[in-house]
């Protein structure tokens, strides 16, 4: 065996390896992960907030939430409260029982493991762990 035809199956499985990175970099990045909204709720004595932001990017154009109703582009920068969201303010613009549920479903916002801090998740990676536990 030369050395060319040695190296050359080593090679193309390095390259195809490293494509495979490089997808795996650019979807977590397009895909915004959730956001886990903990500034007040684990001190209330309530589950961290979760927002799942690809499935609500997918439904709404950026501008909706960014600009029309004001959302910082910060996990956690925006001092969300429920007298807010009842108020129709945030969260509470939609989920309010006609563009979305509304807030009397505590626990489909509230879903974070206790004592996770604020924080954006890789939602590619945590969407998919529950739905294989949910599949046994
Ligand atoms: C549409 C999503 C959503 C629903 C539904 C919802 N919440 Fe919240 N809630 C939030 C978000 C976001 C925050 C801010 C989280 C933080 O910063 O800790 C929050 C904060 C809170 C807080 C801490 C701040 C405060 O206002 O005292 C409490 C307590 C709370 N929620 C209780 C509830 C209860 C009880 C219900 C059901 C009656 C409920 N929430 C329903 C999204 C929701
Ligand atoms: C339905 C409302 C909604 C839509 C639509 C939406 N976002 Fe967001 N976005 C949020 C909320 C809520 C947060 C978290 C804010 C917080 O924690 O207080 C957030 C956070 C962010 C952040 C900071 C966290 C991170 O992932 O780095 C960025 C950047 C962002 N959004 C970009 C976008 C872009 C770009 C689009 C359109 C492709 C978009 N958002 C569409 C509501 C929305
Ligand atoms: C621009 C409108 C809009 C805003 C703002 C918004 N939502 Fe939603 N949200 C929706 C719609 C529409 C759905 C889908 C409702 C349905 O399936 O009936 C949804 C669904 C959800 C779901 C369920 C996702 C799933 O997998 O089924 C969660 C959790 C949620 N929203 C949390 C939040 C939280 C927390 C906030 C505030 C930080 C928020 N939403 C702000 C429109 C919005």
């Amino acid at each position: 065996m030369s050395g060319k035809s040695f190296w050359r199956p080593l090679l193309l499985a390095l390259l195809a390896l490293s494509a495979v990175l490089v997808v795996d970099i650019d979807e977590a990045r397009a895909e915004y992960g959730d956001v886990v909204i903990n500034n007040y709720s684990d001190a209330a004595g309530m589950r961290p907030a979760i927002f799942p932001h690809w499935f609500h990017r997918v439904r709404f154009r950026c501008k909706v939430c960014h600009s029309d109703l004001g959302f910082k582009f910060k996990a956690g920068g925006n001092d969300i409260n429920m007298v807010k969201i009842i108020d129709g303010q945030f969260c509470g613009a939609c989920h309010n029982g006609d563009i979305a549920w509304s807030v009397e479903n505590c626990n489909l916002c509230h879903t974070g493991k206790p004592g996770t801090p604020t924080q954006v998740h890789e939602s590619t990676v945590q969407k998919l762990a529950p739905v294989a536990q949910q599949k046994k």
